[in-house]
């Protein structure tokens, strides 16, 4: 008799339900597969996106969303000089469980962290809180990107800035070829190899391409009032940040 192939696992975003036990299935070896499938490129631009947030707006209160194990979080706090508070959000248990590991680091000891568990389409804080918010690899997977983005302006300072870290589609045919390829390929090996769940690997690839464009993310942040809004491509559009700033005053 022949043997039948276990059914594939279907990840949508239109069921936030499937994508949060996905994170909670990779979540273990989340941090060694991204270390692996970017070649640790996504360091740097950690880096970047914290760097570029912080320029725009120097207070110590970041809301990190969709924070999954903690990185961006605390890279910011372990680059401000005065004391920090980080208030970490992400609808994954498991993902926050590792980022609370993490958060007892002495050199992370002055600074005060929060975790919330929660869906970042609606946040559980009140209006004019944070003088910066990231969004790192999280967007895409959201339903309603724009309610999120709403959401985060509402929650930021006048005056504050978000800053979106997503993975893009290369401009370059041949860059774009290759890197279709590469994910197409080697990532659900990776995710086999390494967090055991193929199938939340090639979702993860797929929803690259199916995603918004880094145009199309920056025209939803200003079409809900965020101004000043620039995208820098990375490694030639492989990834993208994209950099807005709450109106000092309110719009008229
Ligand atoms: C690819 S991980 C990125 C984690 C982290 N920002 C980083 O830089 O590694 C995406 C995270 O977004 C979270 N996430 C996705 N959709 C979400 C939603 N609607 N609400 C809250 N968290 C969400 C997942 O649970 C996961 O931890």
């Amino acid at each position: 008799m022949k043997a039948t192939s276990q059914p594939k696992t279907m990840y949508s975003k239109d069921s936030p339900q499937t994508i949060q036990s996905m994170f909670d299935s990779i979540a273990e070896g989340y941090d060694r597969t991204n270390f692996v499938l970017s070649l640790s490129l996504h360091r740097r631009w950690n880096r970047s996106l914290v760097n570029a947030v912080k320029a725009r707006a120097p207070g110590p209160f970041l809301v990190d969303l969709c924070a999954g194990t903690g990185d961006i979080a605390f890279d910011y706090l372990n680059n401000i000089t005065t004391a920090g508070h980080a208030v970490l959000i992400d609808f994954s248990p498991k993902m926050l469980d590792l980022a609370k590991k993490k958060a007892l680091t002495p050199s992370l000891s002055r600074h005060q962290i929060e975790f919330i568990e929660s869906d970042v389409q609606q946040l559980p804080l009140r209006d004019n809180l944070a003088d910066c918010a990231t969004i790192a690899y999280g967007i895409r997977n959201v339903k309603e990107p724009i309610r999120c983005i709403e959401e985060t302006l509402r929650v930021l300072k006048p005056g504050g800035c978000l800053g979106i870290l997503e993975l893009t589609r290369p401009h370059s045919r041949l860059l774009s070829w290759g890197h279709r390829i590469y994910m197409k390929m080697l990532s659900p090996f990776i995710g086999k190899m390494i967090a055991d769940n193929p199938d939340a690997y090639h979702y993860l690839t797929n929803s690259i391409q199916a995603f918004a464009s880094p145009d199309e993310l920056a025209a939803m942040m200003r079409s809900v009032g965020f101004t000043d809004v620039q995208s820098t491509p990375l490694f030639g559009g492989i990834a993208t940040i994209i950099l807005g700033q709450k109106p000092k005053e309110p719009t008229p």
